[in-house]
């Protein structure tokens, strides 16, 4: 019996050690793989990786006068992201059009500017689209409850983009501030002009980024900001149906099992109601999963898919990102900082919005923009508190 209970005891013991050492190398594992998740997530890029700031921009430029701006902004910020992460992409997005039409001013937060009724592209609903605008004005008004005056809307604009980047999983920068806000916004001719289309392809892509000083580089790593978001059915249709026809023409370098989830997320041409994901594998965490949708064939827009069919450059470029995440992050920093100094107003030029959707009622141009459009006479002339003399 002793023998017997030794024996077993023996067994247990050996048993319970291989257990120990399996669970032991699955911790070693998890470990490893913890540590690595760490190392290559936190990418925090410094001032001194950076380019010296474009004239007029500085990395302290509100140090003296508001000192806790970039704690406000990111705590507001992330009190609405907590709710709603998907917004996160709205926010990207914004900056981004602000700063290719007509430079980073704020000139999109204007009301007459936000909505551009023609634009056909990878638009977040217009919900999403709508409460993106809305939390910039809860960081606007939160940050001028503690220095008033003082932070312009596109300075606002610019850092609730980067805090969104990071909240959603992106890398860490520092943002160039000194910008100031338009008086006007940009005719829609313009706006249609400077903003990308999902149909594009790649010549089309540089043609309005090369102008703007952007390299292929630049290009393909802003290109991945499509890691988060979402996108209308008719922004990609093109890739589905004959879009005068309706007629379903799949296109060719469309991967199949992608294609056929396409097909049922938009069963006919022309919606403007479904929307699918612009990162398949991970919708709303900013990593490097676009790039690997791209090299299988499973991007969304034409417009990303070229950048692995039209050229062996750009394949190329998608094929360091998509195996590196951390190459892609310092790519991304350095355009994004690159164009979030895209023809920025300066100094005394334009002015200090209170509010982010009107100009100041002191700045000329005022009336003679907005009058046409919104009556002034409900306006309080003595409200402006911050003119700019
Ligand atoms: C997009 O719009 C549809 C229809 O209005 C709505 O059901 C859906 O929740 C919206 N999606 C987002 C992410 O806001
Ligand atoms: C890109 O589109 C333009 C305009 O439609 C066309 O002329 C050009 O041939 C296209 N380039 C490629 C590589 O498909
Ligand atoms: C779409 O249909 C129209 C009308 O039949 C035709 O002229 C056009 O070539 C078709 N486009 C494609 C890409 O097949
Ligand atoms: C889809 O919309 C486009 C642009 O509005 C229009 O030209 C086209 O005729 C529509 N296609 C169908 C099949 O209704």
């Amino acid at each position: 019996m002793n023998m017997y209970y030794r024996f077993l005891i023996s067994e247990l013991q050996k048993d319970a050690m291989k257990k120990y050492r399996v669970f032991s190398s699955i911790a070693c594992v998890f470990v490893f793989v913890s540590a690595f998740i760490i190392s290559t997530s936190g990418l925090h890029v410094h001032v001194d990786d950076l380019p010296t700031p474009v004239d007029g921009l500085s990395w302290t430029f509100y140090k003296e006068t508001c000192p806790d701006l970039e704690d406000i902004v990111k705590s507001t910020l992330e009190q609405a992201l907590d709710q709603d992460i998907t917004q996160a992409a709205g926010l990207l997005r914004l900056h981004f059009h602000d700063c290719f039409v007509q430079g980073c001013d704020g000139s999109l937060l204007l009301t007459g500017s936000a909505s551009n009724p023609s634009e056909q592209e990878a638009q977040p609903n217009l919900s999403l689209r709508a409460r993106a605008l809305q939390i910039i004005d809860e960081i606007k008004t939160a940050v001028e409850a503690s220095c008033s005056g003082v932070v312009t809307c596109a300075d606002v604009l610019a850092l609730a983009a980067r805090d969104s980047v990071a909240k959603a999983g992106g890398p860490k920068y520092p943002v160039p501030l000194g910008r100031r806000d338009s008086l006007d916004f940009a005719s829609e001719s313009v706006v249609l002009a400077n903003i990308p289309t999902p149909t594009s392809n790649l010549t089309q892509l540089m043609s309005i980024f090369g102008p703007k000083g952007f390299s292929l580089t630049d290009m393909v790593a802003l290109s991945g900001g499509h890691t988060i978001g979402i996108a209308h059915c008719n922004s990609f249709d093109n890739r589905l149906y004959n879009t005068s026809t309706g007629e379903a023409i799949v296109d060719p370098t469309l991967e199949n099992s992608f294609a056929s989830n396409l097909y049922s997320i938009c069963p006919a041409v022309n919606d403007t109601v479904n929307t699918a994901d612009l990162d398949v594998l991970t919708p709303n965490y900013f990593d490097n999963s676009y790039y690997v949708n791209v090299q299988r064939n499973q991007a969304l827009f034409t417009s990303d898919q070229s950048l692995y069919t039209d050229s062996t450059d750009s394949g190329d470029i998608v094929d360091s990102f998509a195996s590196k995440k951390t190459v892609f992050f310092k790519k991304f920093v350095l355009g994004m900082v690159k164009m979030g100094q895209l023809d920025v107003l300066t100094g005394s030029e334009g002015e200090i919005r209170s509010k982010c959707s009107v100009p100041n009622p002191t700045s000329s141009s005022y009336e003679e923009v907005i009058e046409p459009i919104v009556s002034t006479g409900k306006r309080s002339r003595s409200g402006h508190v911050h003119s700019e003399l």
